[in-house]
């Protein structure tokens, strides 16, 4: 049987790439909020808000983030909808709503500490092995590695490994790999200084090989096939949603905004009442809709608006007392990590009564800053904006 790569590395060639390595990341480590010291919380909310989201994003929310729940028990104690605020534009929302369920066990079971064994991090919820090697490693020098997609596809270069990084099966052999060249006195600075060579230098297509400080090291380099490595089986195309969306002002001014159920996608936040159609539907009347002349202004005086109340009553189901412009607002689409989101947005106004459920109220354009929007409502909200201009 051949060996693995990593095998057949001595221990003076591995002591010798570690401090290449490291001198290399004290050099070039990037200045970031979350490296200023060693505190295991301050690591782990950086942790999870970089899972699915660049550093450069991160940053903004990241201060704001510690600002307004500077300890953990701030953190336990949070109210959801300020904390689904500090979350609003970043997406994956449950990562916020475990960080609190989390910060709840740590004052429960571990008098308000972090726990400082991997075992026992890995009990927190929300905190997968990565999350875990990165906080173990990061503020407790646990010689533990943090593999997540740009670390398998250093490594995968390294060792010009072929296991496929999309299936879970191949996590072990980058563990395994990981375990032998980490630096046991350095791990924290070890694992991310992968990081940032993953986003800087051994980037997915270019990777800048003539700036790498391993290169020497590195068996795809000297092979020349660098770019055939992560090998990743592709992943299923998101799945198309279609919805329609209503945009409803009453004679206050004021938008009909709906608040999402406790669970699921986007729970708790806000939006403009979406309704899910066919895809049939959606593409009728979207055909139809904007084949109606688009002259109507959305800053109707009473008198016009009577005018176009008989010309355009459009039925809609479920909104009896909504006058419907004949024409649309546009289209938005938003993928989310399995679905695809296309909304089709309709404007209208509310002459009648219109007795609102337990979930909606109304809500004037300056006070929408006041509820947590999700980016499919950003984007709906941007369509208002323009067209109110
Ligand atoms: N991505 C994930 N964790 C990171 C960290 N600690 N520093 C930089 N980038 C990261």
């Amino acid at each position: 049987m051949t060996k693995n790569k990593w095998e057949s590395w001595t221990p003076e060639a591995t002591k010798d790439f570690q401090l290449t390595f490291i001198s290399w990341y004290e050099k070039e480590k990037r200045n970031l909020p979350w490296r200023v010291n060693q505190d295991p919380y301050r690591i782990w909310i950086s942790e999870i808000m970089l899972q699915q989201t660049r550093v450069d994003t991160v940053i903004d929310y990241y201060y704001r983030f510690m600002e307004w729940f500077p300890t953990i028990s701030d953190l336990a104690e949070a109210p959801d909808d300020r904390l689904l605020k500090a979350w609003e534009g970043l997406g994956y929302y449950s990562r916020a709503r475990n960080l609190k369920a989390a910060a709840q066990q740590i004052v429960s079971d571990f008098d308000g500490q972090m726990p400082q064994t991997i075992d026992e991090i890995r009990e927190l919820k929300g905190i997968g092995p990565y999350t875990a090697g990165a906080i173990g490693s990061i503020a407790f020098e646990l010689p533990e590695p943090a593999i997540d997609g740009n670390v398998m596809r250093v490594v995968s270069r390294l060792f010009e490994i072929d296991a496929d990084i999309a299936k879970a099966s191949s996590r072990k052999i980058f563990d395994e790999a990981m375990r032998t060249i980490i630096d046991e006195q350095r791990p924290g600075d070890f694992n991310q200084a992968m990081m940032d060579l993953g986003s800087a230098i051994c980037t997915p297509t270019s990777p800048k090989c003539e700036e790498c400080p391993i290169s020497a090291y590195c068996e795809s380099y000297a092979q020349g096939t660098m770019t055939n490595y992560p090998v990743k089986t592709k992943k299923q195309k998101p799945k198309d949603v279609y919805y329609i969306g209503t945009i409803i002002e009453n004679k206050q001014q004021e938008y009909l905004l709906e608040q999402r159920g406790e669970n699921g996608l986007l729970a708790n936040m806000w939006l403009f009442p979406i309704q899910e159609v066919s895809k049939k539907v959606f593409e009728q009347m979207q055909s139809e809709w904007s084949e109606e002349e688009q002259q109507l202004s959305l800053a109707l005086d009473q008198e016009q608006e009577l005018m176009v109340a008989e010309e355009n009553v459009v039925p809609l189901e479920g909104y009896d007392h909504v006058v419907w412009q004949k024409r649309n607002l546009g289209e938005v689409t938003h993928i989310f990590s399995h679905l695809k989101w296309h909304i089709l947005v309709f404007y209208g106004r509310n002459t009648g009564e219109m007795t609102l459920e337990e979930n909606q109220e109304w809500v004037s354009a300056d006070r929408f800053s006041d509820y947590v929007f999700p980016k499919p409502q950003q984007k709906m909200a941007a369509l208002l904006e323009q067209e109110m201009r």
